[in-house]
């Protein structure tokens, strides 16, 4: 094909207007586009003087300077265009310049510039909700001394928006309502809350997901680089949750952001400041795992500025009905039930139950009695639709005809199974409330054919 015709086809397009200049200023091309905005006929441009056609034309700079002019105003006959002038080279030399239109109507780049900005505070609304604390202090349910202290000390941290706190507490304590609860009380509440849960990411991946990275720092690294969660909580908190889990390398790492208050980029030497707050939050006993060497004790001091201890529901089980009370409107909502009450038999079983999933446990056990209470058309949760907790309270005496392997491994199922179904099948924390590797629990899993669907 004919590339003289490609080019001519390609630029005779009325999407844009197109012109190339010669060195001298006279007019070379010109697209029909172009020529009825001027309202001119072909003979009447081509080979003579851009300058004496339009005035103000780029092209002669471009042409005198050899320095593409991209993206300007270029009004004519009232079309107000956003135009380039690129100059062509030729064995160093400028030999014309190439002049086109990128909207025929600025009206055109204004509407694409709209519907750009909608989208961008679309995902900025999204970005802000996924980046927002939830939860707020009134949502944490107690009246019982215990929780009343802690729940005051986390008020008084909220009004110091820069002190680092340590959340520990059992499973399902409530660990993250607070962290959310605190951030949206303080003064950082319009900055991100930002939480990365230091067990689910793995090790490798766990510096550049804080931290963030450079362009090319590893294999499969974004181009352009990436911000890490410390850079987007800027102004925030960053809620570093399961801290216990993390590895003693970054544990250093952490300790000198902890210190410094600035840190680099995975691949850059240039250090970033930032303001953030730290809470961290953990179901471990720390101060053993610094005896085991499993937690460096100088992070420990640093993270244990400010500590809430959440009691377990066990401590504090006067709180009971008022948090059934609580959960139940709540849970009808979800679930699309219409349960009201608990009977005083069941508000009984659950005041006797030990919770060691705690209240995480307590709205599972809630879920499941008041959807067996609505498939029976009852209004209140009764003893009757407790039957599941009783079996896991009482442990069948049938020893005497078994060996003690065996009675061993039915014990071990048993706890297995409370476990996994306290956890909601979570085999990561299962594994860390009964202290055991995490492959071995898929081990047992699979011996004692502990699968979901058999839950
Ligand atoms: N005092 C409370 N009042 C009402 N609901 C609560 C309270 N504490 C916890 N919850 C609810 O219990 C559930 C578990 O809470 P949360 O996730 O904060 O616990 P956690 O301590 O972080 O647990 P884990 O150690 O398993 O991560 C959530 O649904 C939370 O809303
Ligand atoms: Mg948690």
């Amino acid at each position: 094909m004919d590339p003289g015709l490609l080019v001519s086809d390609l630029l005779d397009t009325n999407a844009m207007t197109a012109l190339i200049v010669c060195k001298d200023g006279s007019v070379k091309y010109i697209n029909k586009t172009y020529l009825d905005i001027l309202g001119k006929k072909e003979e009447a441009v081509v080979g003579k003087y851009i300058g004496d056609i339009t005035p103000e034309t780029r092209t002669l700079i471009s042409l005198m300077t050899g320095k593409a002019i991209v993206g300007y105003n270029w009004s004519v006959n009232g079309y107000n265009m956003i135009a380039c002038s690129l100059p062509l080279i030729k064995n160093g030399e400028i030999v014309a310049c190439f002049a086109y239109s990128l909207f025929l109507d600025i009206w055109d780049a204004k509407d694409l510039v709209n519907n750009l900005m909608s989208e961008l505070n679309m995902y900025k609304d999204e970005v802000h909700h996924l980046y927002s604390a939830r939860h707020d202090f009134a949502e944490i349910i107690g009246q019982a001394r215990n929780i009343q202290d802690v729940k005051f000390l986390a008020q008084k941290a909220a009004l110091h928006p820069s002190i680092t706190v340590l959340v520990t507490g059992e499973s399902g304590t409530g660990k993250e309502l607070f962290a959310h609860a605190i951030h949206k009380a303080s003064s950082r509440s319009r900055m991100p809350f930002i939480r990365v849960n230091c067990a689910a990411i793995p090790e490798n991946l766990l510096e550049a997901e804080l931290f963030g990275y450079e362009e090319g720092a590893f294999t499969g690294s974004r181009k352009g680089g990436s911000p890490g969660k410390f850079e987007l909580a800027n102004g925030g908190t960053i809620f570093l949750d399961e801290i216990g889990e993390m590895s003693l390398s970054m544990q250093s790492k952490l300790l000198v952001f902890l210190q410094e208050k600035e840190f680099e980029r995975l691949g850059s030497h240039h250090p970033i400041r930032v303001n953030v707050r730290v809470i961290a939050a953990t179901n471990r006993n720390l101060k053993e795992m610094i005896t085991q060497q499993k937690f460096r004790e100088d992070l420990y001091y640093r993270l244990n500025v400010l500590n809430l201890d959440i009691p377990p529901l066990r401590e504090r089980i006067q709180d009971i009905p008022l948090l059934a009370s609580y959960l139940i409107p709540k849970l009808n909502r979800e679930l699309n039930t219409c349960v009201t009450s608990m009977s005083d038999e069941a508000l009984d079983i659950f005041c006797k139950y030990d919770w060691p999933g705690n209240i995480r446990e307590l709205t599972n056990v809630l879920q499941r009695a008041m959807i067996l209470a609505d498939m029976e058309n009852y209004l209140t949760i009764t003893a009757k639709q407790l039957v599941f907790m009783k079996n896991h309270n009482e442990t069948k005496d049938d020893s005497s005809s078994k060996t003690l392997r065996s009675l061993i491994r039915d014990y071990e199922k048993q706890i297995l199974a409370k476990v996994l179904e306290e956890t909601d099948y979570n085999k990561s924390k299962t594994a860390n409330i009964l202290d055991i590797d995490l492959s071995s629990l898929y081990k047992k899993v699979k011996q004692y054919g502990l699968t979901p669907e058999n839950f």
